[in-house]
């Protein structure tokens, strides 16, 4: 009979225990989730959302550079045989460009070993099947940030942004909106981009988008690179 005390007590502190591991997992995975912020500039937890990376989903176990529908892995990377699981997830963020010479993802890494740890704790959720729903449920990062940066959608425009027409004179652009809005630019300052994704420009509505700090920088967007071909003409 009096055993069954000590059994009760080593059954409620090792319950106790198991509450403070998973207590403690939790802020790992929450401290990890804010450094998840330096990724998410760059990548999406979506299946097929691909930005300036490829999409994270379902990352465990699978061999780096094999999502068929991306197609800008660098040779380095496709040539590396890496098979993502912790350990290379943890050596990979420390300092993608030691692991892999040459790769194009232009992260600087995380020079901090406990930071790692807790974003690889992080990911552990992140990156597993419905990992971006689960994150976003359990309040660990916000919806926009598993989703990516996407960027602005521009196949809905005002008029002061739809360019009618653009010529090239001298060593500008002249450029005109659908609002009839005419503007000269220094062609050193004029950046010609195609975006052919849904939420790029209208076929046939070019878009005109300021950026810069001093606003005086702006993008040409084509929906297509043909139409970037035929849209500009040489006239003064
Ligand atoms: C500046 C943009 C950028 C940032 C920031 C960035 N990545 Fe990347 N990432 C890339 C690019 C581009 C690639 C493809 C590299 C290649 O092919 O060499 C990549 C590849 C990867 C891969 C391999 C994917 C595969 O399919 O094999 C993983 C894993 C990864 N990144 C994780 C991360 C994590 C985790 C972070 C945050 C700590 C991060 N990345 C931050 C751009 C970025």
């Amino acid at each position: 009979m009096s055993k069954l005390p000590l059994i009760a007590t080593v059954l409620i502190l090792a319950a106790g225990a198991d509450v403070a591991l998973a207590q403690d997992m939790d802020k790992t995975a929450k401290r990890g989730a804010a450094a998840y912020r330096l990724c998410a500039a760059c990548h999406s937890l979506h299946p097929g959302v691909h930005l300036s990376g490829p999409s994270l989903a379902d990352m465990w176990g699978r061999r780096a550079a094999t999502l068929s529908d991306f197609g800008r892995y660098t040779d380095a990377l496709k040539k590396s045989d890496i098979v993502w699981d912790e350990t290379t997830l943890y050596a990979w963020i420390a300092d993608p460009q030691v692991m892999v010479p040459g790769t194009t993802m232009t992260f600087r890494g995380i020079e901090n070993g406990k930071t790692r740890e807790d974003l690889v704790a992080f990911l552990r959720l992140a990156l597993a099947p419905n990992g971006a729903a689960k994150v976003v449920k359990e309040g660990l990062i916000p919806a926009g940030m598993a989703r990516g940066q996407i960027p602005a959608d521009l196949s809905s425009v005002g008029s002061n942004q739809r360019i009618t027409e653009i010529r090239h004179c001298g060593d500008g652009y002249h450029v005109t909106t659908a609002d009839g809005a005419k503007f000269p630019f220094w062609e050193t300052n004029v950046r010609l981009k195609v975006d052919t994704s849904p939420r790029g420009p209208r076929s046939g509505e070019p878009v005109l988008h300021r950026s810069g700090m001093v606003g005086d920088r702006v993008s040409i967007i084509f929906s297509s690179l043909a139409e970037l071909r035929q849209s500009i003409a040489e006239k003064c």
